[in-house]
Parts: structure tokens; sequence; C-alpha cells
């Protein structure tokens, strides 16, 4: 948000100066950024044009997103991992295309990059991907340290390219607290223990400590795509070099669907979310499994079988969506019943037996 707000001032002061109108601000997404977006862009009153996705291809479409750019577009946000699928957009190309349409129009339109998990992956899994400073349009970054940089939840920041990026009005200096304080954030006071633990963790992983945590990420979420494509009943729409994570949805959903795996498998402990994609992908579903440090490679095949117990179990019932459209017999649903308090009680057995072994052995489970 603060750093839309600095776009936004930034492309203001440019109007005014110009002499031209500065009431009617945009910026241009992919239809599968964040809430985070949507939030700037309603709390600030920013248009948000949004690049509509499409079957298979569930990021924003760099050409597609240049096309969209008008003199009022205050920035072109690009994600580096999609919440909804990890994989990382296309920031290199839409860098290029945005500095041939700049060149064109005499505009200067910027790029963000929303690096929320991306932004502690790439420079150490894939060092040469050119999404950041390396390409003269990105003007800022944002990354949650609270994702992949390894700290409990609430720190992130933002980084601006140059002092001139972001405009000065913004800040406000302080000096009541003793000495000048230099302060650009939505809110004031702020506990340090976030900061602590990241500076910690920094200093106590160093390169090659978060290099190996990512890696082992990766090489665990390979263990569970590659679980889970063995079934034989799953799409995978999310990629091997994005944040680590496999977002996956049925190759047949017309007897039982995603919702109802997702219900399913928190009788097993798990929560695995359920979700449709954005506009135009919203007939698909998928289920999404983020693989962070502390998921070893147990728990990746633990999943995977668990997973299976649960397509078998759903070939075994009647479809949800039959019944839903009243074509089940009344004593099917009573047999039905039957069975299913039956098969409650002995999957509630087993499920605490798995997790208190799980939970024994828990120390024997460390990723790096
Ligand atoms: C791409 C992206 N941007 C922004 C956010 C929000 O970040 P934070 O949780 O640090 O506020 C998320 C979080 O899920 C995200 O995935």
């Amino acid at each position: 948000m603060l750093a839309g707000l600095a776009f936004k001032r930034k492309w203001q002061n440019k109007r005014k100066a110009e002499g031209k109108p500065y009431d009617k601000p945009n910026i241009v997404t992919g239809a599968n950024v964040q809430v985070c977006w949507e939030k700037f862009a309603r709390y600030f009153e920013v248009e948000l044009k949004e690049v509509r996705l499409r079957d298979g291809y569930y990021v924003m479409d760099p050409e597609k997103a240049v096309e969209m750019v008008d003199e009022n577009t205050i920035c072109v946000a690009a994600i580096l991992g999609s919440t909804l699928n990890g994989e990382f957009e296309d920031v290199k190309l839409l860098n290029d295309l945005m500095v041939e349409k700049n060149k064109e129009t005499g505009w200067d339109t910027p790029i963000h990059v929303d690096a929320a998990s991306g932004g502690f992956i790439a420079p150490f899994i894939q060092p040469e991907l050119e999404w950041d400073f390396r390409l003269p349009l990105v003007k800022s970054i944002n990354v949650s340290g609270h994702k992949y940089g390894l700290v409990y939840a609430g720190i992130g920041w933002v980084v601006w390219r140059n002092k001139v990026d972001l405009p000065e009005e913004l800040i406000f200096h302080i000096n009541y607290l003793g000495a000048d304080q230099p302060t650009f954030t939505l809110n004031f006071s702020k506990g340090s223990s976030q900061v602590i633990a990241q500076y910690y963790q920094l200093i106590r992983l160093g390169y090659e400590g978060y290099k190996n945590v990512m890696e082992n990420c990766r090489d665990n979420m390979l263990v569970l795509k590659q679980g889970l494509e063995k079934t034989g009943k799953f799409n995978i729409v999310s990629k091997d070099n994005g944040v680590p994570l496999v977002a996956f949805s049925l190759k047949d959903n017309s007897s039982h669907n995603e919702f109802e795996v997702s219900e399913m498998l928190r009788r097993f402990g798990w929560i695995v979310p359920a979700y449709t994609m954005p506009p135009d992908a919203q007939h698909i579903t998928v289920l999404r499994v983020v693989i962070r440090e502390d998921f070893s490679r147990t728990l990746a095949e633990r999943l995977v079988f668990d997973i299976e117990k649960v397509l078998h179990e759903l070939e075994t019932l009647p479809s949800r969506i039959r019944i839903t459209a009243k074509i089940i017999l009344a004593d099917d649903e009573k047999a039905a019943a039957a069975n299913k308090e039956k098969r409650d009680l002995e999957k509630t057995r087993e499920i605490t037996t798995v997790w208190r072994k799980f939970v024994m052995q828990r120390k024997m489970n460390g990723v790096c």
C-alpha cells in the first residue's frame, strides 16, 4: 500500500507540473493479484485495471498488461509468485515491452514487483532470473518477511530503487523521541520483535542457509507433486520454478469435487484450501499446498498417502452433486448415513493413532 501510495503521489505531482488532470489514476495488475492490491485501489481511490486470466494461463500476460496502460497509469504491479499457483510472472518481458511503449508515448510508466513470497526464493534458487532492480523500470519491491523470510507473522517491507522514487512529502520527521526519526507508515507505534527475529534469521542462516532451506522446500515440493501425479487423478497447475507450492485440480470432478477433497482431508488433520480461480478462469477449482521450511519429505509422503485414502473413500460415496440433484433414493441415504457413522469412528481412531505417532517422532522430521 505504501508503494502504491508513492506511485500515486509521484504520478500526481508530474501531472500537476504538466498542467494535466490528475483525478483518474489507475493501476494495472493481473486478475490473480492478492487482495492487498484491491484494498490499495479502494482505500486510495485508484482504479484497478485487471488483466483477465484464461484457461491454462493463470498469471498476468505482460503483453495484455502493457496494452492496458494509459497516461493515467501510476504503475504496473507484477507478482513474483502468484498467490494462487505460485507462478513467477515474467517481469523481464513486462519491463522490455514497457520500455518500448514508454519510448513511443513519452510516458515513463514504472513497475512495482510484489515479491511477497518470491523475494526470498528467487535470489537463492534462481539467481540468474531478472525480476528486480536489474530491470530499469522496477522502482519498488515488497517482500513478506513472514513468508519465506522465515519469521513469525507480522513483518514485511518495501524497498525503493532510488530516493526520488519515494516522494519526500510522504515522509514525516519527528524528533520528540530524542533524535530525527523519519516515518512512512500507515500506523505509528509497532513492536520490534519481528525485526529482531528477521535480523536473527538473516545472520544465523546467511545466504548459504537460506539457499539450503529454499532448495529443500523445492525438493519436498517435487516429492509431493510427483506423488500427486502418480495417482493419475490430478492436473498440476503450479510450476516447478516458482514458489515451492503445489496447486492441483481433479482431472474429473463430475462426481466429487475439490471442495470435498479439502473437507475430507481435515479429518486427517490437514487443512488444504480449495478455491476457484479469478476471471476468466473461475470455472477452475484448485487445491493448494504451500511447502515451507518445516514441511518435511516425510510429511509430503504422508499427505500423498492421505490424499489417496480420501480419493478411495470418495469413490465409495455417492456423488454429492447428484444428491443435490435429488436423484438418490431415500433408502440409499439411510444406508449411507449408517455407514458414514461407522466409517467416521474408525477414521477418527486411525487419525489419532497416526498423529500421536507423528508428534512423538516430530524431532526426527527436521527439514534442515
Ligand atoms: C503475492 C502477495 N502479495 C501480498 C501478500 C500480502 O502480504 P502480507 O501477508 O505480508 O501482508 C501476499 C500474501 O499472501 C501475497 O501472496
